[in-house]
């Protein structure tokens, strides 16, 4: 049987008693006012959770993809929006410079981030390279002592209160993806703005903006990997990325059967309570058994990514089958709660808003099927 260790049971009970006791109390109301909830990642980078897998030496846990991944499920149960900070921070902005960064890029930049002292995020998509990301058209060029970006990204989680910043600069945008350089920007570097900040259908506690590259000037040790290579980067840190966005999506999907179960035991009709009702049990069982089959897709890449094999079409499966589960568990959830699932009182219906960014971002649905098709049709 494919079970977790101790250490990364240990892992998520702690996880699981945090994001209950802290952060699910006030998610609903973060949501309404569209709070960003600052306190909460200084108590998670205090268990050491935005650095999860950011060896001690540089600052951080030190601990495996797999325990990352059960966390995540955890805070993303309570609130999806502190998930998706946490996830950017860990996947997005550290794992790059962990994987691809020069000792000193390490030294410099994963403590503050593993520690929560910054945060972190990932700029890759830009107005006309979304899902399309090889044609990145910010562009980068070579100056004394270092580059010279000018450009737009958007849809930036974190871009709002991000320190560091994973981004990608074009040296030759007639060769696509061949010209991409990956780069370390700090928030400080002259020529570096927030642009204009995005009002979301779901998600409303983390924040999201466009960024501006304005003659944004990046010194030479600044590049991360060489020239050249910065698609491969931005591919991989995707491969972890949609681990962790699994890992949302499952989180959402759970508490949306938790919350289904609990009210369907409760709620009456036709003389009895409505889980005693085949119509109901049937959401339920549908909604329990793709839960566990996405959740052991989502182990399973993560093991991969522990073993140091390489993981792209597993990180797709996992992706696509959690996030349609999250949207198909929400969608059953409402429909389980009737009249009141649609109403603001009820978490269902955060559920519902929040579970629709799972099959969009890191790659949406038909990219995660592009993925998989090619790696099985060659
Ligand atoms: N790891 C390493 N290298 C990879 C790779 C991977 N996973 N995937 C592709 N590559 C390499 C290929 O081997 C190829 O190398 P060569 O040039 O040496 O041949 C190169 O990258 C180009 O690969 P493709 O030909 O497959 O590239 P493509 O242009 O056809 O695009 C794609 C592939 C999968 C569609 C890609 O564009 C993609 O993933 N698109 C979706 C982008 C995405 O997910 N964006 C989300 C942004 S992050 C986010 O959402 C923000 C947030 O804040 C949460």
């Amino acid at each position: 049987m494919f079970d977790l260790t101790e250490d990364q049971k240990a892992i998520r009970s702690m996880a699981r008693d945090f994001a209950r006791a802290e952060i699910l109390p006030g998610a609903m109301a973060r949501d309404r006012d569209h709070t960003w909830a600052a306190d909460l990642y200084a108590g998670l980078s205090e268990l050491g959770m935005m650095g999860m897998f950011v060896p001690e030496e540089y600052g951080g846990a030190g601990l495996d993809v797999l325990s990352y991944v059960v966390a995540l499920e955890e805070i993303c149960y309570a609130d999806a929006s502190v998930g998706v900070t946490m996830s950017v921070q860990n996947s997005l902005a550290g794992w790059p410079i962990l994987a691809f960064g020069t000792h000193e890029q390490k030294l410099k930049y994963l403590e503050p981030l593993a520690t929560g002292k910054v945060f972190g995020c990932y700029a890759l998509t830009e107005p006309m390279a979304g899902s399309d990301a090889g044609s990145q058209r910010t562009r980068a060029e070579k100056v004394d002592g270092g580059y010279r970006l000018t450009g737009n990204k958007m849809w930036i989680t974190n871009g709002p209160v991000a320190d560091i910043i994973v981004t990608y600069g074009n040296l030759d945008v007639e060769s696509r993806h061949r010209g991409v350089c990956a780069f370390i920007v700090e928030k400080a570097f002259s020529g570096y703005a927030v642009g204009k900040v995005e009002e979301k259908m779901g998600l409303r506690s983390s924040c999201t903006s466009e960024l501006v590259y304005d003659d944004l000037r990046v010194p030479a040790e600044n590049l991360l990997h060489t020239e050249r290579e910065g698609f491969k980067v931005a591919m991989a840190t995707l491969d972890g990325g949609r681990i962790g966005i699994a890992a949302q999506a499952l989180g959402i999907a759970q508490r949306c059967l938790d919350l289904s179960v609990t009210y369907a035991n409760e709620r009456k009709t036709f003389g009895k309570p409505i889980a005693q009702h085949q119509a109901i049990q049937w959401k339920i069982a549908d909604m329990r058994s793709r839960i566990e089959a996405a959740r052991l897709l989502t182990w399973r890449a993560a093991a991969l990514k522990d073993a140091g094999e390489r993981c792209t079409a597993e990180a797709s499966m996992a992706k696509l089958m959690a996030s349609e589960t999250a949207n198909f568990c929400a969608y059953e959830a409402v429909q389980i709660f009737g009249g009141y699932g649609y109403s603001q009182e009820y978490e269902v219906e955060r559920l519902y808003r929040d579970a629709r960014i799972t099959t969009l971002y890191e790659g949406t649905s038909e990219i995660q099927r592009l993925v998989i098709a090619k790696a099985t049709l060659g």
